[in-house]
């Protein structure tokens, strides 16, 4: 395991990556600031860059991610907090699940590291979020809602309508939806259900498990994937430690060998909005 540090220096190149810039670690850097430059580059790639779609858990020791209660405030140490909030500085969008929105009211901002505020997206497929909800009327990025049923939603709330199937719309189509408003760095910041949902069609190039030295005994896990039989069916994705203070980030890499082939979602056009919109015309 390496000890990553993100100092100032190292965090002003990785911005400025993410901005477009061609920047390489200085030379100088120790092998922490080293350590912490090759934790966030692949993530920070930008412009001219392919699409780049990657997610972060922080858990318990015991895998647990909240209480049986939903208490998720703590799980994570402050630099585990950091590394979320560095997470969100290096992405246009940032994705949850209804439940989270419901469960932590989360404001998705940059608070705890230098860098811009993504755009904020909910899946919401039946309309459950209330329209009071912060991150809905907190106007400081675009906030954009996905839904399958015509629900209209604050002022300045975009919303995307897909179809879904038992409830659950097409990742493809989420992608596609994302990508076609130019949001390309995109982090899927939870809960465990909807992590599942992309890592399970293949759509994640990369997830950060950080583990934090806590044992919560039962709640919500990290990574909600459906149940497997046998080992030899379980992803192995090639894998880098970190330490980052308190917490152990494990950075898994989702190339091709990497990705889960269980999905039984169509990767064709046919439920994209695109091909939607064409249906209906
Ligand atoms: N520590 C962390 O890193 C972290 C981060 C985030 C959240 N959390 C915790 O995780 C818990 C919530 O996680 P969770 O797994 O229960 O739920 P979740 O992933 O937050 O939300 C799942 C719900 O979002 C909607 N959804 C997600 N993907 C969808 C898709 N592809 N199509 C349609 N709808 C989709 C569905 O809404 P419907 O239910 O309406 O169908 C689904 O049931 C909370 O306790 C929260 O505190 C922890």
């Amino acid at each position: 395991m390496r000890q990553a540090k993100v100092t100032e220096p190292v965090w002003s190149a990785l911005l400025a990556v993410h901005e477009g810039e061609a920047r390489a670690p200085s030379p100088d850097w120790s092998a922490e600031e080293r350590a912490g430059w090759d934790l966030y580059a692949p993530l920070a790639a930008g412009a001219g860059v392919g699409p780049y779609f990657f997610a972060q858990v922080g858990q318990s020791l015991d895998g647990r991610v909240a209480t049986v209660s939903g208490d998720a405030s703590a799980v994570s140490g402050h630099e585990g907090l950091c590394h979320l909030h560095r997470c969100r500085a290096l992405a246009d969008a940032v994705v949850i699940g209804v439940r989270t929105a419901l469960a932590d009211n989360p404001r998705l901002t940059v608070r705890h590291a230098r860098g811009r505020d993504p755009v904020r997206v909910v899946l919401d497929p039946r309309g459950r979020l209330p329209d009071t909800t912060g991150l809905l009327n907190d106007a400081s990025a675009h906030r954009i809602i996905m839904q399958s049923v015509p629900r209209r939603r604050p002022e300045g709330v975009e919303v995307i309508t897909l179809p879904a199937r038992d409830h659950v719309m097409n990742p493809h189509a989420i992608r596609e939806a994302l990508l076609a408003r130019g949001l390309r760095r995109v982090l899927v910041e939870g809960g465990g259900a909807t992590i599942a949902h992309f890592l399970e069609a293949g759509l994640l190039d990369r997830l950060h498990i950080g583990v934090a030295p806590l044992i919560i005994g039962a709640g919500p896990s990290g990574l909600r994937t459906a149940p497997i039989e046998r080992l030899s069916q379980a992803l192995r994705p090639r894998t880098s430690v970190y330490g980052l203070d308190t917490d152990v980030i494990f950075d898994c890499a989702l190339d091709a060998s990497g990705r889960a082939s269980r999905s039984t979602w169509p990767t064709t056009a046919e439920e994209t909005p695109a091909a939607i919109a064409a249906s209906r015309a």
